[in-house]
């Protein structure tokens, strides 16, 4: 069945290969269909909480629980099918732009692969394309835009209708119209999910249900964006100063 969407760090530790550790001991929760940012500064630890959501990677110390249960207990195609992921270098294959969206899966039909682009304002895009859906694109991209992957990366995560969405937030600059789209995409497909997502920009931390503060690390900060501004602390300065 579908996942609630209840995620739950418990005294996480982590470390790449023989290296130091980036994520020290990391508790926290997140409730289904809660929106979550996680901001810090470069080298904090943000991708790698990502990372370890998706096995990508596994823990050293502690847990991570979905829905109450061990995500190493998991089987990794429930996984899959009800994490849906972004990341921030949006990676295409060398195929037209159905197949971006849909990959291998043949379950997903043309009439899902437009209902998920028009959800996601990549249809928009798509049809000013000389061929549209099945323009052809490349690995780096090809005619598309940063913004354009990244809303293509949308439709490819949504396909599934996930319970969860993990979004490391693009960093590379894009035209104020596809900002826009983005930003009216991103209030849509998070509706009715549990969202983690990795923010840059202070108009996607706002919106945010509770924000997390990683430094060096660990958990620095959480709450709301009010709450953390009346702190005066590292997300105030992360933030406007
Ligand atoms: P930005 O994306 O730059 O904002 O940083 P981040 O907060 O996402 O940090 P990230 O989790 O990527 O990195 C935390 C630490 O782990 C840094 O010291 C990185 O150099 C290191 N690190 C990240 N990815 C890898 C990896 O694949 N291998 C190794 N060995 N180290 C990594
Ligand atoms: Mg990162």
């Amino acid at each position: 069945g579908r996942f609630r969407g209840e995620i739950e760090f418990r005294n996480v530790w982590f470390a790449y290969e023989g290296e130091d550790w980036v994520l020290k001991d990391v508790s926290f929760k997140v409730e289904p269909g809660e929106t979550v940012a996680l901001v810090g500064a470069t080298g904090a630890g943000k991708t790698s909480i990502i990372n370890l959501i998706c096995r990508f990677y596994d823990v050293n110390r502690g847990q991570i629980l979905v829905d109450g249960v061990d995500i190493r207990d998991m089987r990794q195609s429930d996984l899959r099918r009800q994490i849906g992921v972004v990341q921030q270098d949006v990676f295409l294959f060398s195929g037209d732009i159905k197949y971006n969206i849909r990959l291998n899966d043949t379950e997903i039909d043309d009439e899902k692969i437009r209902e998920v682009a028009r959800y996601t304002n990549a249809h928009r895009f798509i049809e000013t394309k000389p061929n549209k859906y099945d323009e052809e694109v490349t690995e780096r991209g090809g005619t598309l835009s940063a913004g354009q992957r990244q809303l293509l990366a949308f439709a490819r995560a949504l396909a599934f209708d996930p319970a969860i969405l993990i979004l490391d937030e693009a960093t590379s600059a894009v035209d104020t119209e596809t900002e826009s789209l983005i930003q009216d995409a991103l209030e849509k497909i998070t509706r009715g999910r549990t969202t983690i997502i990795i923010a840059h920009r202070l108009s996607t931390v706002q919106h945010a249900d509770k924000i997390i503060v990683l430094h060096k690390g660990r958990i620095r900060e959480c709450g709301t964006h009010e709450e953390l501004l009346e702190k005066r602390g590292l997300y105030y300065k992360l933030y406007l100063l």
